[in-house]
């Protein structure tokens, strides 16, 4: 394998680490080879308790131009259904730590979707967000059907599917698609800015608060709100919430230590 698809860059001194999307030419097309690297850094980075926010980035003109055209345009329905490429996919949606993507340039099909599986999105002002699958013949197929319209609503989610259009980082911002939009030579810091403010605090009580998040999308209200609770309860059992509430009372910064 090409280990030169993706490069990592842990900085373990704010305990966070960055993954660049590094197909430069192909405006970071999102090919089989890619996507298997990118699922076992984050299986990696996931595991790896040097590490508490993960960072997906691409370059200043694309996070990621979707999917890879070329590499699809001749298989058939059976070749799509045997690769099950997507299913890698998958491993984005389990990772337990929060993922954030630093955005710049083209975030489109798959780029935009991968986006969308990512916790929080940091925008520069040249960002581009669009579902364009449908000008080539098809629709989203990584969750864009369903994530869009649970992030912006359906009337958005219809418009954005069904023409294809593309919008910029601020209309993408005017409707809730990310967190924030700053000039384009800043936006990597602003996504490290973010990372280390999570990365301070207690890992366990953000690996279960993003945990209970997620679940607003899946379960029905009651459910989550008992998957919530729990998760609650659960942190009672942690050195972090004595540390936490310690640090409170003696009016002190606390010192969390993931256990
Ligand atoms: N797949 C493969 N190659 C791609 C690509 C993609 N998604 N997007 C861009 N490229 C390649 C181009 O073919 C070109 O390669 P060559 O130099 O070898 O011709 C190179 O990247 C640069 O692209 P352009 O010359 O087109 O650059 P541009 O600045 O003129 O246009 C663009 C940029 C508007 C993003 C245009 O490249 C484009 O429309 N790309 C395709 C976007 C798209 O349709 N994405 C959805 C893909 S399907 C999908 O993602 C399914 C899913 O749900 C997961």
């Amino acid at each position: 394998m090409d280990a030169e698809l993706i490069i990592i860059e842990p900085r373990f001194a704010d305990k966070i680490a960055l993954i660049k999307l590094n197909r430069p030419k192909e405006l970071n097309a999102l090919n089989l080879q890619l996507m298997l690297e990118l699922k076992s850094a984050l299986t990696e980075l996931d595991a790896n308790n040097e590490v508490r926010v993960i960072i997906i980035t691409g370059n200043e003109k694309a996070f990621a131009a979707g999917a890879d055209i070329k590499q699809m345009a001749d298989q058939s329905a059976i070749d799509m259904l045997r690769t099950d490429q997507f299913s890698t996919w998958d491993q984005i949606r389990k990772t337990k730590k929060p993922i954030i993507a630093a955005v710049s340039g083209f975030a489109l099909g798959g780029g935009c979707e991968l986006c969308l599986l990512c916790d929080m999105i940091v925008a520069s002002e040249t960002a581009q967000f669009g579902q364009p699958e449908i000008k080539i013949g098809v629709m989203p197929g990584a969750g864009g059907t369903q994530r869009l319209p649970r992030a912006v609503g359906k009337a958005m989610a219809m418009e954005m599917i069904l023409t294809g259009q593309f919008i910029d980082a601020n209309e993408a911002y005017r409707i809730g698609l990310v967190n924030k939009v700053v000039p384009v030579e800043i936006y990597l810091n602003e996504a490290v800015r973010l990372a280390r403010q999570i990365a301070a605090q207690s890992p366990i009580a953000v690996q279960l608060a993003k945990e209970s998040v997620l679940k607003a999308f899946e379960m029905p209200l009651q459910e989550a709100l008992y998957f919530e609770r729990k998760n609650f309860y659960m942190l009672f059992a942690t050195e972090d919430q004595k540390e936490g509430m310690a640090a409170f009372v003696e009016k002190r910064t606390p010192d969390f230590k993931g256990k």
